[in-house]
């Protein structure tokens, strides 16, 4: 079960200056979700990490064009039981000349759960890299320190 909706700016047109915008879902953890502990299953949260970071990316590049090339980080913090209901909040912190980098951040009730960077790749018909033309401005302190840590993980590629 999947909720969305957008905060900041909406979707605005391709290959722009674009300030980082917030995209947030929110999930409910349900008996098909589980592990044999009969909890949160790793795979699953890997799939909705990286779903989350796709709809970040979509808000910048046209979805059929995106693919992933590397997720950087997936720390799991604690256990997550059937029932929660768990909050992820993706953006693009980062823009290279093909590539822009998510910041995907996984809470439940406000507890940080799993935090993490996705790089995605503007690609064409045949699946080249191809240059997206978008900057992205980060504005707030938090935004700034995670376009830093996006700007080293591209730079250490
Ligand atoms: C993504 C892909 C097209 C990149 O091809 P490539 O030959 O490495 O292309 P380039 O060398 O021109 O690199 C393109 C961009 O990807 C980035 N990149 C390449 N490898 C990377 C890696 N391992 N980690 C992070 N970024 C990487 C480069 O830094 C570059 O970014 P920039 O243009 O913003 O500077 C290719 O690796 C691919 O098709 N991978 C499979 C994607 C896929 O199937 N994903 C799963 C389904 S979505």
């Amino acid at each position: 079960m999947i909720f969305a909706y957008l905060i900041g700016q909406g979707k605005s047109g391709k290959g722009q200056s674009m300030k980082v915008n917030e995209i947030v879902s929110h999930r409910i953890v349900m008996s098909e979700d589980l592990n044999h502990h009969k909890t949160l299953y790793a795979g699953r949260a890997a799939e909705w990490f990286v779903e989350t970071g796709l709809m970040a990316a979509a808000q910048h590049l046209p979805a059929e064009n995106i693919v992933c090339v590397k997720i950087h980080e997936m720390t799991f913090k604690r256990p997550v039981l059937p029932g929660e209901i768990i909050r992820l909040c993706s953006k693009i912190v980062f823009a290279g000349r093909t590539s822009v980098v998510a910041n995907i951040d996984i809470s439940v009730d406000g507890e940080q759960m799993v935090n993490g960077f996705i790089t995605f790749v503007n690609v064409d018909e045949e699946g080249r890299a191809f240059p997206h033309g978008v900057t992205i401005e980060a504005i707030s302190e938090e935004d700034i320190l995670l376009q830093e840590e996006a700007r080293k993980l591209y730079e250490s590629n």
